[in-house]
């Protein structure tokens, strides 16, 4: 659905701060967020990830629209001890549009 992914380029503004998605992205504060869709979570390589993130990917969290919307909607809630220092996504519409945006980028 285009004009959702272009609602998540919007929201994506939010992330910009720590993220980079696209050609030539890199990991900054936050890892890079090409392919995170469908993807396990903790697998950007040289990302150093906190202890919490490690134990999730061990444990098999894997990114979808439904385990991306509920982190995004309050990260320090679904992943205690996570280092994402984001307050959260409260809005359904946009943490289905992110996902749209970010399955954009492989
Ligand atoms: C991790 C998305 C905002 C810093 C992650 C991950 C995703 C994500 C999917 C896990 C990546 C992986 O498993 O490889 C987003 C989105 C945001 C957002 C969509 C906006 C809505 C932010 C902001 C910051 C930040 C504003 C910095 C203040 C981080 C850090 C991690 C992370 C440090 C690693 C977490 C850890 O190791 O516990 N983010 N993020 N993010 N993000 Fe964000």
């Amino acid at each position: 659905d285009p004009a959702l992914v272009e609602a998540g380029e919007k929201v994506f503004r939010k992330c910009k701060a720590c993220h980079q998605v696209g050609e030539g992205a890199k990991n900054r504060t936050g890892p890079v967020l090409n392919g995170v869709m469908g993807r396990a979570a903790g697998s950007v390589e040289d990302f150093r990830y906190s202890k919490a993130l490690e134990e999730a990917a061990e444990g098999g969290l894997v990114w979808t629209e439904e385990t991306l919307g509920e982190f995004l909607a309050n990260p320090r809630k679904y992943l205690k001890g996570t280092k994402m220092a984001f307050a959260g996504l409260r809005k359904d519409e946009d943490q289905a549009a992110i996902a749209a945006y970010l399955s954009t980028f492989e």
